[in-house]
């Protein structure tokens, strides 16, 4: 489905029925990474999954794409949807960023929050550096070199050579990402402020997944969200680096399950 919003248009997916999670993927990715959640999930959620402006089948804005930016599309989108319980919002990764943008403006908005993959600090200066080499690399040479080197990492490499199949269904996924879509999505990431300071204030539950094995975001960032935030729980999936959701789906199908109980 397509949403106008903000002088283009936001596709999205919205399946299920009952207390809506907004499922926010990360970069340079799209919603098709939560088809597993959809078939999962969708009996005991509303699963409502938006691709990201610049990414999958969303319109591509000229970058930046501050996290602020990001987020307030994902506002948009659950206004125009007339959501106005209060919702989970999962994010992954990028995702997290963008729903630590959406804690600081809307806390309200929140029944709970699910954090995949993530981190809450800034980027380090070296970070920051690796960035704008990324920006650099997709400029001159295309979104596809990029790719090919961040591909590798995505997973454990368990998985990375176990599983071919996934590889290649998330190597097409991000080779679709447009090239505004790459370059806005790291300059956004680059600038974006430090969350460290937001988690001690955040009231409502948390539930934070993460892969043993994420060679993007090691897993010592979300035991430090966990220590942070006030009711926090954490789960580690053994075999799964940066994409748990997929690589240990049903680990990662029954923790989110257990936290809607817990919660609804
Ligand atoms: C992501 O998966 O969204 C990115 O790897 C996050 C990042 O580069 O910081």
């Amino acid at each position: 489905m397509k949403k106008q919003l903000d002088n283009g248009f936001i596709s999205y997916d919205l399946v299920g029925q009952g207390i809506p999670i907004l499922l926010i993927h990360g970069y340079p990715l799209s919603r098709e990474i939560w088809q597993p959640q959809v078939n999962g999930l969708s009996d005991h959620a509303t699963i409502i999954t938006p691709d990201l402006r610049g990414h999958g089948e969303s319109y591509t804005f000229d970058p930046p794409y501050t996290m602020d930016k990001l987020a307030h599309d994902c506002k948009l989108l659950l206004d125009d949807l007339s959501i106005n319980t209060p919702v989970i919002v999962n994010g992954l990764s990028m995702g997290g960023y963008i729903a630590f943008a959406l804690y600081r403006k809307f806390p309200e908005l929140f029944k709970g929050m699910i954090l995949t993959s993530t981190r809450a600090g800034e980027d380090s200066s070296e970070g920051k550096a690796n960035r704008d080499a990324s920006i650099k690399n997709a400029q001159e040479n295309g979104v596809d070199s990029v790719v090919e080197g961040m591909l590798p990492k995505m997973f454990s490499t368990k998985t990375f050579e176990n599983n071919p199949g996934l590889v290649e269904s998330i190597h097409r996924v991000m080779s679709t990402t447009s090239l505004q879509g790459v370059v806005g999505a790291l300059e956004g990431m680059r600038d974006r402020p430090d969350s460290t300071p937001l988690l001690p204030s955040i009231q409502q539950p948390v539930l934070i997944i993460h892969g043993e094995d994420d060679q993007l975001i090691p897993i010592k960032e979300a035991e430090l969200m966990q220590n942070m935030i006030p009711n926090a729980s954490l789960v580690r999936v053994a075999d799964a680096g940066h994409l748990p959701n997929l690589e240990q789906t049903e680990i990662y199908n029954q923790a989110v399950l257990d936290f809607l109980k817990s919660i609804s």
